[in-house]
């Protein structure tokens, strides 16, 4: 157990950089321009601030790795079963909303930040990604290259098939490329690892969170999440001796 309850099986995630005998790299060669930040935007704190503000405030193409988990609006639609409105329905209930375009608007902050090669882990329900989601990333210099399957190892909620897993779409700033960027290559595609939602009801899982953004970053580096609810991913960057900068509107 980490110390917020989170419990893990996550056996393959623990730093590797061994890749002898494969044709993978487990160099990284990127790296970020050093950051000078304003005063308001202070380092591996819970910020409480708007997402999109915060994005604002960072420097263009300066940040190797973030973090986008929306709030929303269709899930909150497609889930509101009977029980929805009591315990956890009403915590979901009582979260800021993002539409289409709000999430749009976020993953293009989030484009202006990121440097070349840089990721972006996108959190995405099942509905959306049956849908697809490439709107939000059009006119941007990203596209998928990726994705995982997370399997929480509970059994959830659903009219027929009860849901057990979430994903997480890997999408990568122009030029997109593996070699010389990404250096862990022990990552499986689908994980399970529970996570405790005492604190927040979407909270996501701090081990694999922290092995992917080691996998995209070098110690010191920053970490991005402008809507980050429990701060799951602030406990993974120092997990990972990375920095991170992320806040919640709700603090
Ligand atoms: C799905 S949750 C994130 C959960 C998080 N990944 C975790 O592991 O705990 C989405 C969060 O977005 C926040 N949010 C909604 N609109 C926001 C905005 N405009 N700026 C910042 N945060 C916002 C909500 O308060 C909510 O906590």
């Amino acid at each position: 157990m980490s110390k917020s309850g989170y419990q893990t099986v996550l056996p393959l995630l623990a730093d590797s950089g061994s890749t002898s005998g494969s044709v993978y790299s487990a160099d990284r060669i990127v790296q970020a321009p050093a950051l000078e930040l304003p005063e308001v935007l202070n380092p591996n704190t819970r910020l409480k601030m708007d997402g999109l503000e915060f994005l604002s405030l960072l420097p263009e193409s300066s940040i190797p790795v973030g973090f986008l988990d929306p709030q929303y609006r269709g899930v909150l639609e497609k889930l509101s079963y009977g029980n929805e409105g009591k315990s956890r329905g009403r915590r979901r209930s009582a979260l800021e909303q993002m539409n289409e375009d709000k999430i749009g608007q976020f993953i293009l902050g989030i484009d202006r930040v990121l440097i070349p090669s840089g990721h972006l882990f996108l959190w995405v329900d099942k509905f959306h990604l049956c849908q697809g989601v490439r709107d939000w990333f059009h006119g941007t210099k990203l596209d998928i290259v990726d994705l995982l399957t997370w399997d929480k190892g509970t059994f959830g909620m659903g009219y027929r098939t009860r849901r057990r897993a979430e994903y997480c779409a890997v999408l990568q700033k122009d030029p997109r490329k593996a070699k010389g960027v990404w250096k862990a290559h022990n990552i499986p595609d689908v994980v399970q690892e529970t996570v405790s939602q005492r604190d927040h009801p979407h909270a996501k899982p701090v081990e694999l969170q922290g092995a992917l953004l080691a996998a995209v970053s070098h110690e010191g580096d920053y970490v991005i999440d402008p809507a980050a609810g429990s701060f799951s991913v602030l406990e993974a960057a120092q997990l990972r001796g990375r920095n991170f900068l992320g806040c919640d509107i709700n603090g």
